[in-house]
């Protein structure tokens, strides 16, 4: 038996790293996905570079599931996924190898369940995750997320993808030397030493996923909260020399941009979340810079099995 369970990856508008201290983010799941195949087989995995996470991944599910044998299965990985550049590459293995193990097995798992399960193995390779990245991988779409504080449960509210969102562009600032988990460590760090300030630049990017989720509800597009929440985002420590350099030149053009995921400040900043009135303007800078762009579809399908 062979099965095939994939998952998208995310991209987060506006409200990460605030979104840990209990302020809602708007993410989507995007078309690129990661898929992976479970079947029969010796240990001796082909997915070399993802061995760590596939490694802390089991060992989660073989709590949750002490009957599995999963030294009696090979996983195979194939994305078209930038790996540890904020586009949610490890919530997407994770939660293509936790779904697709429930169904080799017939655990039995419903999608809340493979959630749970993948923020757990985020957790146990993050430290202190939100649970954004599971949650919009696994659910997919337009999301509005909330982590519940202090033992409450996360609020979770599909929306409905405006058209403007697909001219959303992403372009590569470099991957960043640092982890989603070390990030969230400085600016962990940050907020210990700063309560106040860190307070209230939080509530600052809460309030602008408020009112980018009012926009989107009411077919309305003003693409400002890009750049206040960049702003924002160099605030908290997140976002690198190159990536504001970038940006710096992308709004000289007309256009908007900012930090989409953890960011990164020692060397690249991880994809830079970008729109531009002028579509065609825009993309022949982009190539004249010798940058590496896309635009994918927001809204993609959630976690699923493929076969
Ligand atoms: C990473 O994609 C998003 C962060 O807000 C971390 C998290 O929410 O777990 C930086």
């Amino acid at each position: 038996m062979r099965i095939v369970s994939s998952a998208p990856g995310k991209v987060i508008l506006s409200g990460e790293h605030a979104v840990v201290y209990g302020e809602p983010a708007i993410v989507a799941a995007v078309q690129m996905r990661t898929r992976v195949f479970v079947k029969e087989g010796r240990k001796e995995s082909k997915a070399r570079q993802h061995n760590n996470l596939i490694e802390s991944v089991l060992s989660v599910i073989s709590e949750q599931a002490p009957g599995v044998k999963t030294d009696k299965i090979v996983i195979e990985v194939e994305t078209t996924l930038p790996i540890g550049s904020g586009l949610g590459s490890s919530a997407s293995l994770a939660a293509s190898i936790v779904g697709g193990i429930s169904a080799y097995f017939h655990l039995g798992w419903d999608r809340e369940k493979i959630n749970d399960v993948t923020y757990l193995a985020e957790k146990m390779v993050h430290g202190n995750p939100s649970g954004v990245d599971n949650t919009a991988v696994v659910y997919g779409g337009l999301l509005r997320f909330e982590r519940g504080m202090q033992g409450e449960a996360n609020i979770l509210q599909n929306l409905t993808v405006h058209k403007i969102l697909q001219k959303i562009w992403l372009i590569d600032s470099g991957k960043p030397e640092e982890t989603t988990g070390e990030m969230v460590g400085q600016v962990r760090e940050q907020y210990i030493k700063n309560p106040v300030v860190m307070t209230d630049y939080f509530a600052r990017i809460g309030s602008i996923s408020r009112t980018l989720q009012y926009d989107l509800e009411h077919d309305k597009f003003s693409p400002d909260w890009i750049g206040e929440n960049e702003r924002l985002l160099e605030q908290l420590g997140v976002v690198g020399e190159r990536a504001k350099k970038i940006i710096a030149d992308i709004e000289k053009l007309g256009g908007y941009a900012k930090v989409c995921g953890a960011g990164g400040v020692k060397s690249g900043s991880g994809v830079l979340l970008a729109y531009h009135p002028d579509d065609a303007k825009f993309e022949q800078w982009l190539r004249s810079r010798g940058y590496t762009y896309f635009q994918d579809h927001i809204g993609g399908e959630g976690w699923r099995i493929d076969a």
